[in-house]
């Protein structure tokens, strides 16, 4: 149960409920057709970790409703209803109302809804509740909180935060997209120009963007992690997930020790950030952040380009390729990329055989799960039009193929033991040469 300054407000705002059926307690992480909360009222999940309500930050004139934690000093919020749309004073009310969630102004205007348009809600007598994971959810008042009856819950609709067992990702019968986007400033919630936003397109991976340009990827996900997240790997207390299937696709992560809270965000200038809050310090630590080097920076080093922050300079052509402008290259410019030295004659071209690489962006690509390695490389000799291939999943030595389709945008090379993995690039026959790693080399002795 939540604080006895909660209930008092209750208490306060529904005398004939306490007068007149003293036995039923108002529960106050949930808000039923008849309670709201108004001005410095909240209420807090069962288990005392979440709170919701009216705050407001640098502007007088600007108050939300929102979500944080209730038991961390350093006020810290997760959600924000009304990002977009403050109340100009905490007189606003926040209830259930036509079996919506709604946010009135002072003056009982509508300021923010659930906006639920379900056609048989009719059947239903829902009630609001904030759950100790931090999802607000609307819920049939009798369904004891079974989720099938959830008709609405703040998770699909993230601020800037993603929280344990959230969805960062797509519901593909549907085509909705949940996904975060960033604050104005520390101070403003309204929405911000960053997203980190997942692309189901081809082999699906995260996008940060700055608008619509790109920032930084993730990396597809290969099985134990995001293919540019070396460093990402589950730990006694965090682990995480990436499911892919007909009817959705999305990342989530999960906490197995409830005293620990972990969050990643989208700060309102640009870098995602994984915070974890430290009991003992009472401070939140930076777990990891991105963008975090040169080579994280999108296509920093052009089509075709690798970059390397081993190298100096960071960008390097893999064989085979050369500067596409040498002067800007040597300037340290390599946003123009490599091209071939010799073109490709399709039915001759053979392979290079790359190692730890990050994939390169791979919207324009095909996934074929059940296609072993050496099909793999056939599929991609026969399409003229595929740039390279590798496997989907690298558990259990390799599994399924992933065929590139056009240019190969955003490479980059970790070090030995820094992650990544193989990667074969079509090249003409005669800029292979002898190489002894090559993949051709490798498949002949396989036969
Ligand atoms: C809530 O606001 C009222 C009126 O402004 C004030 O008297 C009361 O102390 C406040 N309660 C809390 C818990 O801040
Ligand atoms: C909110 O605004 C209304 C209308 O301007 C005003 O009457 C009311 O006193 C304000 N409430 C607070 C808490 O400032
Ligand atoms: C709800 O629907 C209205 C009208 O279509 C729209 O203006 C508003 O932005 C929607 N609110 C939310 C929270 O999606
Ligand atoms: C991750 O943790 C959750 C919650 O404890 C658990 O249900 C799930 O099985 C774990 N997944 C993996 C891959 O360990
Ligand atoms: C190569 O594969 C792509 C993706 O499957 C396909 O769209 C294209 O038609 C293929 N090209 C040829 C020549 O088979």
């Amino acid at each position: 149960m939540g604080t006895l300054t909660t209930i008092h407000h209750f208490c306060f705002f529904l005398p004939v409920l306490f007068i007149f059926f003293p036995k039923i307690s108002v529960s106050v992480d949930t808000l039923s057709g008849t309670q709201f909360i108004t001005q410095n009222q909240t209420i807090v999940s069962q288990g005392d970790v979440f709170e919701l309500g009216f705050f407001n930050l640098d502007n007088p004139g600007e108050w939300y409703v929102g979500i944080w934690y209730k038991n961390i000093p350093d006020r810290t919020y997760v959600w924000v209803a009304n990002r977009d749309n403050p109340v100009s004073n905490s007189s606003g009310v926040f209830k259930v109302e036509d079996r919506n969630l709604v946010l009135l102004d002072e003056g009982n205007n509508l300021v923010w809804s659930s906006n639920i348009t379900k056609g048989d809600a009719d059947k239903y007598n829902p009630v609001a509740q904030l759950l100790d994971s931090g999802n607000l959810v609307l819920r049939e008042a009798n369904s004891n909180g079974e989720t099938d009856y959830y008709l609405w819950r703040s998770f699909d609709y993230p601020t800037d935060t993603l929280l344990p067992d959230m969805k960062l990702g797509w519901d593909l019968n549907t085509g909705f997209n949940r996904f975060l986007t960033s604050w104005k400033t520390r101070n403003d919630p309204s929405s911000g120009d960053f997203t980190f936003k997942l692309d189901y397109k081809g082999f699906p991976e995260i996008f940060l963007r700055n608008k619509q340009d790109i920032e930084y990827r993730s990396g597809p996900w290969n099985g134990l992690r995001f293919s540019g997240v070396p460093e990402m790997k589950p730990l006694d207390y965090m682990n995480f997930s990436f499911v892919s299937n007909q009817d959705e696709v999305y990342y989530s992560f999960y906490i197995t020790n409830n005293n620990l809270f972990s969050r990643l965000i989208v700060t309102p200038t640009g870098t995602l950030e994984r915070l974890t809050w430290i009991p003992d310090t009472k401070q939140w630590n930076p777990f990891w952040y991105a963008p975090k080097d040169q080579c994280d920076e999108y296509s920093e080093c052009g089509p075709y380009g690798m970059c390397d922050t081993n190298a100096s300079p960071v960008c390097k052509c893999p064989k085979g390729f050369t500067p596409k402008n040498e002067q800007a290259w040597d300037l340290r410019d390599g946003s123009n990329g490599c091209v071939r030295k010799n073109d490709l004659d399709c039915g001759k071209d053979k392979f290079l055989h790359l190692v730890n690489m990050k994939l390169p962006e791979s919207t324009n690509t095909v996934v074929y799960r059940s296609v072993n390695f050496k099909d793999c490389q056939a599929f991609c000799a026969r399409n003229c039009s595929c740039t390279a291939f590798s496997n989907w999943d690298i558990r259990n030595g390799g599994i399924g193929c992933v065929i590139w389709i056009g240019d190969l945008i955003d490479l980059r090379q970790y070090t030995s033991d820094g992650g990544g993995q193989d990667l074969f690039i079509r090249l003409a026959a005669s800029d292979l040469g002898t190489l002894r790693n090559s993949h051709s080399l490798i498949f002949l002795f396989l036969i």
